[in-house]
């Protein structure tokens, strides 16, 4: 592996199940990799970042039964929701495609093929599973439900009791029932098919993948010497699943599916596929080129899958491996775990509708992380204290001091005569290059940070001691003003240069503001030329508000500032709401009414009216609407629905953040007799968009 430029780079994160919307964990791994993607560009070198959604397995297909939609409908409509968090964050995949896309159909049977047909690593196993008679399908054990073998409690999962923590086989539950139908399952049998993971081959070659040569973080690889070289040895991996089954299906055996985890990273390749055939490269040249490196940024919970399964198919299948898998811990917030479905208390779309700033989480989550398996906390009055202390009182205070004079004395330009080689303040700023280039590159954002920031306080401690506003005051000192404004931009513009990985669209801002192409890692040593001139200073950065803060952690809602539900007072005696007065049809027209497409819905934690929708109107973007229907609806069942909405009220701000609309529902005026809501839904072939006349 070559570490000068322009190496050639295959960059990928984990592909998110396409059963919701991204929570604030995948925000993070797309925060770490994109910010270690765009240091490597600046570097000169060539990157191609891709990701997917994951779409497979059980659990979609039967969440997309539920909503009424075919699997590829449902995946569809969270696809269509990605677009707009991944550019609010400005997360720069070159490539979003779908585990279920053709090139991934290839990719897994050829994959499968070689490691069957010339590997020899593909075997069969008779296996008996809980079958649900009525769904006409096996069971995964989360999908099995009874009474606990040790204490008797109800309801219990088929792996653990919730209440006194027994841990036992589905088939030891006390009378069984599929939480899909309510059936008793019976036991049945199924040929299985087996990658032999136990085989000696691919026992030594992970030996020598994941334990040689230091690749993996010592705490990943010290999961893969237990697994290694554990008294049990690798059991050979269950990767079929019978239909009905979201998947695809295994080349010459009908009815026969690859297991999800199989296809899932086999999406990294269709996904970089799929975009150099669109772009049109040459993908298999590409990976067949010895120099190409492969990375794929994950999190703690997946790592056997990333360093036994996935390599080990690669290699038997004569296939590039990984270079490595870099391994991230969880994000808690205030300390508190994250729960896969529910996520935490920050919600990405809400801390983009209520308007903070995406950098400042760039920024807070960089300064945390390191290479280690360390979960990241989420403190909020610890972000608003590092990003207003660093990013305003220490970086953009070198600017905002030293701009303003600059334009409004001398036209604009800076001058560089000072900037000779061995100028001390200078050769400090550049020398600090090399220490924080190794630190991105390892990795280790929040070292590299530290490091920049200690040159920002050598730079403020410049201003305090030259003090431009003193000078400004005195004509006989210009000179010097302009000299030590030139040299605080100067300063501006390698700190930028550092901070660029991280903060992408403000580093964008300075370029306009010094009047510069793109910034590259090479231009450290090219001050600006003498005479050159910027332009004029805009504001650049906000500091944190703790009333920003407070609507991103909304405390349970006052009633009133919860969305009524679509209810009126009535007296009860009637059961049909009197009429409103008369309307002119010119009215009416007012009331712009569309067809919708529900391609996310969640709970909005903290509310007990509310729910979250996400509504596509067929506008090329994504909007954010709030309706107090939770006592109806359950989230998932209105995924992929079409409803009708009010697509022309004026956006409002509520306690959990901005309502774009109003979605239509239905209700009788007497509560008591009939408590239901009923939101609108189209008749088949309306389409999102449409307008309702
Ligand atoms: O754990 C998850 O969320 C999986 N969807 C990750 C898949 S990563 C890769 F293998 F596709
Ligand atoms: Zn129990």
């Amino acid at each position: 592996m070559s570490i000068t430029p322009p190496r050639k780079l295959f960059v990928t994160t984990a592909l998110p199940y396409a059963n919701a919307g991204f929570h604030i964990g995948h925000i993070m791994e797309y925060i770490q990799a994109d910010i270690w993607v765009r240091f490597q560009r600046m570097q000169g070198n060539e990157v191609h970042f891709v990701c997917a959604d994951d779409a497979h397995g059980a659990p979609i297909m039967i969440a997309a039964e539920k909503a009424g939609v075919t699997p590829q409908e449902f995946v569809a409509g969270i696809a269509a929701g990605r677009k707009h968090p991944l550019d609010g964050f400005h997360i720069g995949f070159d490539n979003w495609h779908s585990t279920d896309g053709q090139e991934n159909h290839a990719l897994s049977k050829e994959i499968y093929r070689r490691l069957r047909d010339d590997a020899k690593l593909i075997t069969t196993k008779t296996i008996e599973q809980f079958f649900d008679p009525v769904k006409n399908m096996f069971l995964a054990d989360r999908y099995i439900k009874g009474e606990c073998p040790k204490c008797g409690a109800k309801d219990q999962y088929g792996d653990s009791c919730e209440v006194c923590g027994a841990v036992y086989a589905p088939t030891e539950l006390k009378n069984p029932y599929s939480a899909l139908s309510g059936a008793t399952p019976v036991m049945k049998s199924s040929e299985h098919y087996f990658f032999k993971l136990s085989d000696p081959k691919c026992v030594a070659f992970l030996r020598q993948w994941a334990l040689a040569d230091n690749r993996l973080q010592p705490e990943v690889a010290n999961k893969a010497r237990e697994w290694l070289e554990g008294d049990n040895g690798l059991v050979d991996w269950d990767i079929s699943r019978d239909a009905p089954y979201f998947g695809i299906e295994i080349p010459d055996a009908p009815g026969k599916y690859f297991y999800v985890w199989l296809d899932a990273p086999i999406g990294y390749l269709a996904s970089l596929k799929n975009y150099f055939d669109k772009t049109g490269r040459d993908y298999d040249a590409f990976m067949a080129d010895p120099s190409t490196e492969q990375y794929h940024f994950i999190g703690k919970d997946i790592i056997y899958f990333h360093t036994l399964f996935w390599p080990a198919m690669l290699h038997f299948a004569g296939l590039k491996v990984p270079n490595n898998i870099y391994v991230h811990g969880f994000i808690t917030v205030s300390g508190e775990k994250m729960s896969k479905s529910r996520g935490t208390g920050i919600s990405p779309l809400r801390y983009l509708e209520i308007g903070m700033n995406p950098e400042w989480l760039r920024y807070y989550i960089a300064a945390k992380l390191s290479a280690k398996v360390e979960d990241v906390d989420f403190n909020p009055e610890d972000f608003m204290a590092r990003v207003n202390s660093d990013l305003i009182g220490k970086y953009v205070n070198i600017a905002s001091r030293s701009a303003g004079f600059i334009t409004k004395k001398f036209g604009g330009k800076v001058v560089s005569d000072w900037a000779t080689a061995t100028d001390p303040f200078l050769a400090t700023l550049r020398d600090a290059a090399p220490e924080i280039l190794a630190l991105y590159d390892q990795r280790e954002f929040g070292k590299a940070l530290r490091a920049i920031m200690e040159q920002a306080d050598r730079v403020n401690a410049y201003v305090d001691a030259n003090k431009p506003w003193e000078l400004a005051k005195n004509p006989a000192k210009d000179a010097t003003l302009q000299e030590v404004c030139s040299r605080l931009l100067e300063a501006f513009r390698i700190l930028t240069i550092y901070l660029k990985p991280v903060l992408p669209a403000l580093a964008a801002q300075v370029e306009s503001l010094l009047n510069l192409q793109p910034l590259q890692w090479s231009d450290i040593g090219t001050p600006l030329p003498h005479g050159h001139r910027i332009n004029a200073y805009a504001h650049l950065m906000t500091r944190v508000d703790t009333n920003m803060l407070d609507a991103l952690f909304e405390a349970p809602a006052a009633a009133d500032d919860e969305a009524p539900p679509v209810i009126s007072a009535d007296d009860g005696k009637t059961a049909v709401e009197e009429l409103e007065a008369e309307i002119k049809i010119e009215d009416f027209a007012k009331i712009d009414l569309r067809i919708a497409k529900i391609v996310n819905c969640e709970q909005v934690e903290g509310s007990d009216k509310l729910l979250r929708l996400t509504l596509d109107v067929g506008e090329g973007r994504l909007r954010n609407v709030f309706s107090g229907i939770k006592s109806a609806y359950q989230p998932q069942d209105l995924i992929g629905k079409l409803t009708v909405m009010v697509a022309n009220l004026a956006p409002r701000k509520m306690k959990f953040g901005i309502s774009e609309g109003m979605v239509l529902a239905a209700s009788a005026a007497d509560e008591k007799t009939n408590p239901g809501i009923y939101i609108l839904n189209p008749w088949p072939g309306a389409t999102p968009g449409m307008r309702v006349r």
